[in-house]
């Protein structure tokens, strides 16, 4: 995308948000890129973020399966516990609060819907009510079995991992319940046990958010979701439909819009557009 219509478009995307009555953020892994975390974008992408994974020859897919959980626990809390490390120390952008004073200025009328695990949303100070995480969260566990329905904090758990030959350290993460193995309580490839209930709240009250704003003049601002997993994208292209609303998809790569829809696509950064439509 040229220079001339990347500002074009930035315009036509302040226009947008100065008319916005409702605003739905979605998000996919591009939106923690600024904060120096990676996406997993193609199987180099994911291979850059755990090279231990590329000598294992184990994709993304493959490795975010829950099968390992039973056959080789110690990897897969190499995996979960470096992510939930890494998550913790992280600070969100300056773009999370570039929107979070946004959306305050629209009275508070706003939800997100993310396929983000890692509670970037939270930290940024975002009302926990009013976040759908599509995919789970990092920050909750479960039983790997599962005995019972119950998911819990991991606040209290800390993780150690031996990068170097890809094993957590005991203790592992246990059932509160039974004993087990724990597990995050994420959704993952070919995951049939994954406790959805707090997932499913979240969609509730998405639902019941989207219901009351029916008639708003709805805005999605999109950042840094991926083509490989388009259940973000594919989200706000729907809402943007079914409510006539607006899409801002704001991605350096994966850019491309539905023509079918009011859509504007910015071809930049996470921070750097957001910085451009919100300074
Ligand atoms: N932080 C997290 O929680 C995290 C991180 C990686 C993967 N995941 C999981 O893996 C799956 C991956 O899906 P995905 O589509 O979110 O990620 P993805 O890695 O497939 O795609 C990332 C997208 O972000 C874009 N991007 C790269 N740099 C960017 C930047 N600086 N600003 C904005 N966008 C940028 C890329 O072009 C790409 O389209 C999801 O299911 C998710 O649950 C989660
Ligand atoms: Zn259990």
């Amino acid at each position: 995308m040229e220079n001339l219509q990347i500002e074009k478009n930035i315009e036509k995307a302040k226009e947008a948000l100065n008319l916005a009555e409702a605003v739905l953020i979605t998000a996919g892994a591009g939106m923690g890129v600024d904060s120096g975390l990676p996406d997993f974008r193609g199987k180099e992408g994911f291979w850059r973020a755990y090279p231990y994974a590329k000598k294992l020859g184990l994709s993304f897919q493959e490795l975010a399966n829950p099968k390992w959980f039973k056959a080789d626990p110690y990897l897969a809390w190499a995996f979960y516990g470096h992510r939930l490390n890494l998550y913790r120390n992280t600070q969100p952008h300056k773009g999370f609060y570039l929107l979070r004073d946004f959306v305050r200025k629209k009275g508070d009328n706003y939800f997100i819907f993310t396929s983000n695990v890692d509670g970037q949303f939270q930290k940024a100070c975002f009302d926990q009510n009013k976040i759908v995480e599509i995919h789970g969260s990092i920050h909750y566990l479960q039983c790997i079995k599962p005995c019972s329905n119950d998911i819990w904090s991991a606040d209290s758990i800390d993780i150690e991992v031996d990068m170097e030959n890809f094993r957590a350290k005991d203790p592992l993460p246990k059932c509160v319940n039974c004993g087990d193995i724990a597990r995050p309580n994420i959704l993952m490839f070919g995951d049939w046990s994954w406790i959805s209930d707090r997932t499913e709240s979240q969609e509730f009250r998405l639902n019941l958010w989207l219901n009351r704003n029916e008639d708003k003049n709805i805005v999605i601002i999109e950042i840094g979701a991926g083509e490989a997993i388009p259940t973000v994208r594919w989200f706000g292209e729907r809402i943007a439909k079914e409510y006539n609303g607006t899409l801002i998809r704001i991605n350096p790569r994966d850019y491309t819009v539905p023509s079918n829809i009011k859509a504007i696509p910015i071809a930049l950064g996470g921070l750097e557009a957001i910085k451009k439509l919100l300074e």
